[in-house]
């Protein structure tokens, strides 16, 4: 059994994924929850559901407080499944007639992804639903992250389910934020902005913007993983307007893989080189740090340094790999440069050179520094040299 009481009649149904470690890519270190939550007022509101494998625990945690035929309303928030996988046992267990409120981008999505033709409800934005006592209001949030993504906000208890948005993938019975030491859930809200909502920087500025401009105050927040901001909603909503402007710390990220330890060796009198001008440097061989942790290192810092040997006339797989997915997720305002150690062609560092230009990133020094075999002496000078030169573009950039 497991129903936690946010405010009056107002109850997380939702359900912890223990083990997952992978989320589409995002390493999950302490899993995750699904966040689901049950109003009960005159009427009755489901908003959101979980990830299909828990269906029955999502059912079962409703049934710990209601009969679930009891639900009047359901409201899906966003049409990802790990939110809505469970909708179609849902709506059989309470009844397909039932009115399933989404917006017209999530009726298109939710059509698209289970083919029911249930009772679909489009709201516009700014629409409201009454319950009884308390009113409901749906605000779009388009692309955050999803085009079907939307809030709902409770009137009387300020209260704003605001779906994927402030939310962290952390599982456990610890369900608010007051309950958790701040730090540790910051930083894992920190990775998930990084990798989640990074490439949405700008719908995530606009978005406080309204917000403020509307007045709307908040005195809890229900995200749909992780835990409730009740202490203190403040912190997360200034957080967010923290990243959102990429904001940057004098620190550089250097992302790198090796062959026979020549690149690698390259990379650490890069960084004595950037740490001796009084830059934090961090590191980071591919091999043993996850693609998703680099990218919340780099959420805050001003350069991506990128190293790779040259492997058959292009870069390592793990580089290509993780230049993927940073592309994806858009880091701006950073510098950039790249090194590596090659034998007989230095393809690798023209490849990295055009891969950072693309993403639109300040090169530091176009060419880049390439080192035929093992560095000698001389070479590893060049290394530190290097790293002074980037350690000033940083000192030097806005
Ligand atoms: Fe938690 Fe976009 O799904």
């Amino acid at each position: 059994m497991r129903t936690i009481q946010i405010a009056e009649g107002i109850y997380d149904v939702g359900v912890n994924d223990w083990n997952i470690r992978d989320f589409h890519g995002y390493l999950t270190p302490q899993g995750t929850s699904y966040n689901a939550y049950l109003i009960i007022d005159e009427k009755i509101a489901l908003i959101d559901t979980v990830k299909k494998d828990f269906s029955k625990q999502l059912l079962d945690n409703i049934s710990n407080i209601i009969d679930p035929k009891k639900i009047d309303y359901v409201i899906s928030n966003h049409t990802e499944m790990d939110h809505s996988g469970s909708l179609p046992y849902i709506m059989h267990n309470i009844g397909e007639d039932k009115p399933l409120y989404c917006s017209k981008m999530g009726q298109k999505n939710l059509s698209m992804h289970f083919k029911q033709a249930w009772n679909y409800h489009a709201v516009e934005n700014g629409e409201e639903l009454s319950l009884g006592k308390r009113q409901l209001t749906f605000l779009e949030t388009r692309m955050l992250h999803w085009p079907d993504s939307m809030f709902t906000y409770e009137k009387t208890d300020k209260i704003l389910f605001s779906s994927d948005a402030f939310g962290q993938h952390y599982a456990g019975y610890e369900k608010f934020d007051d309950q958790i030491d701040f730090d540790t859930i910051m930083q894992h809200s920190k990775k998930y902005y990084a990798n989640i909502l990074l490439l949405y920087a700008n719908q995530v500025t606009k978005l406080l913007k309204t917000v403020t401009d509307m007045g709307l105050e908040f005195n809890i927040i229900c995200p749909d993983h992780g835990v409730i901001w009740r202490k203190n909603p403040g912190s997360i909503i200034e957080a967010y307007a923290k990243w959102s402007k990429q904001p940057t710390e004098q620190k550089a990220v250097i992302i790198y893989d090796t062959m026979w330890q020549s690149t690698k060796l390259m990379s650490e009198y890069i960084a004595q080189g950037i740490a001796s001008e009084g830059v934090t440097v961090r590191p980071m061989n591919l091999r043993t740090n996850h693609r998703s942790d680099i990218m919340t290192e780099i959420l805050d810092s001003k350069a991506i340094i990128i190293g790779s040997p040259t492997l058959n006339n292009n870069i390592y797989p793990t580089v290509s790999d993780f230049l993927t997915y940073m592309k994806g997720l858009r880091p701006q305002k950073k510098l950039a440069t790249c090194f590596g150690s090659y034998g007989w062609n230095g393809a690798a560092i023209k490849i990295l050179n055009n891969e950072l230009t693309s993403m639109k990133l300040n090169m530091i020094d176009e060419n880049g520094l390439k080192i035929q075999y093992v560095p000698d002496e001389s070479g590893l000078n060049e290394c530190y040299e290097f790293g002074k030169k980037i350690a000033k573009a940083i000192c030097s950039s806005e």
